[in-house]
């Protein structure tokens, strides 16, 4: 009776006051700072300003994890990549599925709140080069801010999901510019960049008012038009080591900003990582010279102007789509005995690098999976030590990483108990070959200066592709510079990690679990099937007294789009679902599901070879980005060898647009008659390859 009364008179004092407070999710900058003091909370989406993804909460530890069972899972509505961190704040969680779609849910019971479709426009995937995710949300103030991938901002009231404002961000709708990383907010600014790339843009970031949306700043991170005068003194150091066609023909520069962000209040420093040139090839860009920046680099500017700084680049004239738009860490770390305020990153280039984040000195730079580009980093200049053999402009090279990266987006995290990042890592290699003649087209066409990406449609070459790609989970000491220990993975693409105050590491993987290890060894403590590859970093929170853990769960983005295929062991479809686990959960997960049809029988190839090529080439240099290479599905869009008849029938209406309100856009403007048919007679070629290879693998297992 008298617990009673007093949980009555607590639950009625804390409302009063959160009231008192002004109402719904009340997140500002002191509370951002103070994250430690309310760990139950996830304010921001890496938890607090330093990004480190570190929960301090430890009800659930590596004594009892083992009995972590499933509290509530919540069906997104479209089965496309999921990325997001979930924010918490209060017991209402914030998280966005595929086309920035956001969910406000009950933190507890994964009960709807509210949802908010931007409508992002369903022709406008092509715009993208790895699918229409979203990495989350930002909260301030009793507003939730979305960046969709169409470039519009969205401040939402907290309570209601109703919208308060909305600015497009894009400055030429031209040019395929998208968003698909979470809004930070420093000083009532809310920070948001883009990417677009691989398709010819210049990158930007840019900086409104979170309280009017009116625009405070904005910073250009390649140089402009060169017959003007740079627009600061940024631009005016960038513009030197530029030359070519970059604005005319080249693609625009690109070092797009589409993902990490993070903010030392001490040093009142915002660092943002910057992405790869548009184009990928240093040729086409920038006439073979030059830094080229501020590709692929580290930038630190001040929050409340955007003026520069300092800058590191972790790939000067990068030519292999090595972004810096990986996870920034920053954390205090005993280097040689002295304490010192380090920010962290392992780029795409597969180098662990540690900076002085007042100055952007290097502190220490080392591989953390094997590559090929470069042999090591000069520690006097800070600049890489690149191997001759890694320049593909002058003819075809296979270079480790490939374009996927050593490291990706999927979040790394850190726990300061055990001074160990967790890098979601993987081996991969990239066969690049230069296109040195081509230029920019026009929006929705891809513009990379290489040959269309190819995989081998023997199956016994595929097969030595697959063995190549490897994930790894990596628990890496910063200082030493070296693995503590290591899970191997089957698969690459596996998912973000968070790290807990009860010695854990939580992560999801390609082949559609969710796993707990212990921060220290490594050893596993816990699994559970998610249905489904899970990409998005997990994160932790607590509810009256219970601790959970939330997956986002859903496969998609550029491997499994591209070559998800390849992973034979990740057999999985996207089921796109927030997933939360808690100390003794008894729900249960629904079965999968999407299952693959039998492959249809497939109608007569009339084409001769050489269309069959013509169409191949066609296929992969513009359909393979989303139906997977080759023709090799990956599990999330349609499988092209399965087309039934009727579909057979539609082909042509459908590559015309037929179904572009589904996502499919219109391929008119690169396609005539002729080649829509070679495409087609390819993929007829591929489905009779693949009920070649059923027959054959059924007449083997029935022996
Ligand atoms: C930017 C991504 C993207 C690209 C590039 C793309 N598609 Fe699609 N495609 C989609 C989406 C999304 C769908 C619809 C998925 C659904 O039904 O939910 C689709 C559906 C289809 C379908 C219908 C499949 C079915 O079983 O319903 C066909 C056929 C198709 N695409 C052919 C092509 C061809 C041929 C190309 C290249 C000329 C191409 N697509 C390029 C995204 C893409």
């Amino acid at each position: 009776m008298i617990k009673q009364a007093f949980a009555v008179a607590f639950g009625l004092g804390f409302a009063a006051a959160a009231l008192a407070a002004g109402g719904t999710a009340q997140v500002d900058g002191a509370r951002i700072i103070n994250a430690d003091s309310e760990p139950g909370n996830w304010l921001t989406t890496a938890r607090s300003y330093s990004e480190q993804r570190f929960s301090p909460l430890k009800r659930i530890n590596d004594g009892n994890v083992a009995q972590l069972g499933l509290a509530w899972t919540y069906r997104l509505d479209v089965d496309r990549g999921v990325e997001a961190t979930p924010v918490v704040v209060d017991g209402v969680m914030y998280t966005t599925g595929a086309y920035s779609i956001v969910y406000a849910l009950d933190a507890a019971s994964g009960a709807l709140k509210w949802k908010f479709d931007p409508l992002v426009p369903r022709d406008t995937d092509r715009d993208g080069c790895c699918d229409v995710g979203n990495r989350g949300v930002a909260v301030w103030k009793g507003r939730v801010y979305v960046a969709a991938f169409d470039g519009r901002l969205f401040a939402l009231d907290a309570a209601s999901g109703r919208k308060v404002w909305v600015r497009d961000t894009v400055i030429d709708h031209k040019r395929s510019y998208t968003i698909t990383g979470a809004p930070r907010i420093v000083k009532g600014r809310v920070i948001i960049g883009n990417g677009g790339a691989e398709f010819g843009v210049r990158g930007y970031v840019t900086a409104y008012d979170a309280a009017s949306g009116k625009q405070a700043w904005r910073i250009f991170l390649v140089p402009g038009d060169p017959s003007k005068p740079p627009e600061n003194k940024m631009m005016a150091m960038a513009k030197s080591t530029w030359s070519g066609s970059y604005w005319s023909t080249g693609g625009g520069g690109g070092g797009t900003a589409w993902d990490s962000m993070a903010y030392d209040p001490d040093l009142d420093l915002l660092y943002i990582g910057t992405g790869n040139g548009s184009s990928w090839n240093r040729k086409v860009r920038s006439d073979g010279h030059g830094d080229n920046l501020f590709l692929s680099s580290i930038l630190a500017v001040k929050p409340e102007t955007g003026a520069y700084v300092w800058h590191y680049q972790t790939t000067p004239g990068d030519t292999w789509d090595y972004t810096a738009t990986q996870s920034i860490i920053l954390a205090e770390l005993t280097i040689n005995g002295k304490s010192r305020k380090v920010l962290m990153q392992a780029p795409k280039n597969s180098f662990f690098y540690v900076l002085d984040r007042a100055t952007g000195e290097l502190l220490s730079a080392q591989p953390y999976l094997p590559t090929t580009w470069a042999s090591g980093v000069d520690m006097s200049t800070g600049r890489p030590q690149e191997n001759a053999g890694a320049d593909w402009t002058t003819g075809p090279k296979l270079v480790v990483p490939g374009p996927l990266g050593a490291h990706n987006w999927q979040p790394m995290s850190y726990s300061p108990l055990t001074g160990l990042v967790y890098i979601p890592a993987q081996e991969n290699a990239g066969l690049y070959s230069p296109a040195n003649d081509s230029t920019w087209q026009h929006r929705g066409v891809w513009n990379i200066g290489t040959q269309p990406l190819s995989l081998p449609e023997d199956v016994k070459q595929l097969q030595g592709v697959i063995s190549s790609f490897k994930g790894h989970l990596l628990a890496w000491d910063p200082v030493l510079q070296k693995a503590r220990w290591t899970v191997d993975y089957p698969n690459i693409w596996n998912g973000g990690t968070l790290a807990t105050a009860g010695n854990l590491v939580f992560q999801g993987t390609a082949d559609g679990r969710v796993v707990a290890y212990a921060a220290d060894t490594g050893s596993k403590l816990w699994e559970s099937p998610a249905n489904t590859g899970v990409m998005a970093g997990p994160m932790s929170y607590e509810v009256s007294g219970e601790q959970y853990v939330t997956f986002m769960a859903g496969w998609g983005g550029a491997f499994p789009l591209a070559l998800g295929g390849i992973a034979q062991n990740a057999k999985v479809m996207s089921e796109a679902r927030v997933i939360t686990f808690k100390l003794g959960g008894s729900a249960t997960l629904p079965p999968p599901e999407h299952k693959l049809a039998p492959l249809p029988p497939p109608p007569a190839l009339t084409a001769d070879a050489a269309t069959v090529d013509r169409g191949r080439n066609l296929f992969n240099g513009i359909c393979g980005v989303c139906h997977g290479l080759n023709a090799i599905g990956g599990g999330v869009l349609p499988d092209l060898r399965y087309l039934t008849s009727e579909k057979h029938l539609l082909f042509n209406g459908i590559v015309a647009g037929a179904y572009a309100r589904k996502g499919m856009p219109s391929f008119s403007d690169l396609l005539k008659p002729d080649d829509v048919d070679a495409v087609h007679q390819y993929l007829i070629q591929r489905a009779h390859d693949l009920d070649a290879q059923m027959k054959t693998e059924s007449t083997a297992s029935a022996h």
